[in-house]
């Protein structure tokens, strides 16, 4: 299997769930131009594996979920590469940029939910990164940030947009102009993770136990309703409504949703054929 290729990062199932971990502990797992790239090729390769709702033919449902952490109990993600990029021209910089916006873009374009399991420092890039997994679990330790502005730069992979949507207009422009760095609770109080763990193995286990949760649901309709929280995310209420209401019809087409019924109305636990 050429995933096996990969140097900086490990790809691991654990049942329905597959692991993707960033491995660079050496540098708090930057996010160095070869990370990057392997995220790249990885994502695209999942896009590829993966059924889509709308697929007629659709392959099968072997992974529901993903789980982004990194190795280490002291860093999710340090960031970008700092040292990479003082040797980078604008330009190079801007291709760096645009290459991770495509991970981000590709992790959010799954058809299935994607878990940031944030085990000690996401910063910078790191952030960026957990903000464009589905929501965010992170161990006691989780420390986040955009803390671009102290290096005379400007969040790069998505901050400026996605911190907004997370947090709020207020509390993400007050992170990102002073850099500040908020710990795990300060997160959850905000909204920025969803739950918070005592060590970086409950973490784990909780992501994994959420990625059995979701197992259990009709794969074409946790697809369908990903996408459609995807495309009324960033519309008007009105745009919205009717985003959804295409994708409601559309759900009403499968066979999952047939089955979904039936197995209620006669008390019965659904066995979905992921169609
Ligand atoms: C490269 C990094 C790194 C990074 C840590 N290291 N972060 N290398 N890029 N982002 C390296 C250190 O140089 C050091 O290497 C080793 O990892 C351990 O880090 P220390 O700093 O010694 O650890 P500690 O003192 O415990 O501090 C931890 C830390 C700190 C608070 C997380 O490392 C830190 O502030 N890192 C930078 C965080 C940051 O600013 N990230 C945003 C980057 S900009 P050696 O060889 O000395 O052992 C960004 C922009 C995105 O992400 C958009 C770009 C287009």
């Amino acid at each position: 299997d050429e995933a096996a290729d990969y140097e900086t990062i490990l790809v691991t199932q654990y049942g329905p769930a597959l692991v993707v971990t960033v491995n660079r502990p050496r540098a708090l797992n930057a996010l160095a131009r070869q990370v990057v790239a392997e995220l790249l090729d990885l994502t695209n390769r999942l896009a590829e594996t993966l059924p889509s709702a709308d697929e007629a033919e659709p392959g099968e449902w072997a992974c529901r979920g993903v789980i982004v952490t990194g190795t280490g109990e002291k860093a999710f993600v340090a960031g970008a590469d700092i040292r990479e990029m003082s040797g980078m021209t604008p330009e190079q910089a801007e291709a760096y940029a645009r290459d991770m916006h495509q991970v981000t873009l590709n992790l959010e374009a799954l058809p299935v939910p994607v878990i940031a399991a944030v085990n000690g420092f996401a910063l910078g890039g790191g952030c960026e990164l957990a903000m464009a997994c589905d929501f965010i679990y992170a161990s006691a330790n989780a420390g986040f940030g955009q803390p671009e502005v102290s290096l005379g730069l400007v969040p790069g992979f998505g901050g400026s947009v996605r911190l907004q949507q997370r947090v709020g207009v207020g509390i993400a422009r007050e992170l990102i102009m002073t850099g500040r760095r908020i710990d795990a609770d300060e997160a959850l109080r905000i909204g920025l993770v969803n739950r918070v763990f005592d060590d970086q193995a409950a973490l784990l286990e909780a992501a994994r136990a959420t990625v059995g949760e979701v197992a259990g649901q009709a794969p074409t309709a946790v697809a369908n309703a990903k996408a459609t929280l995807n495309a009324v995310a960033h519309r008007s209420v009105a745009d919205g409504l009717e985003i959804e209401a295409a994708s409601f019809r559309t759900a009403f087409t499968t066979e999952d949703s047939r089955v979904g019924r039936d197995a209620f109305l006669a008390k019965e636990s659904a066995s979905f054929p992921g169609r």
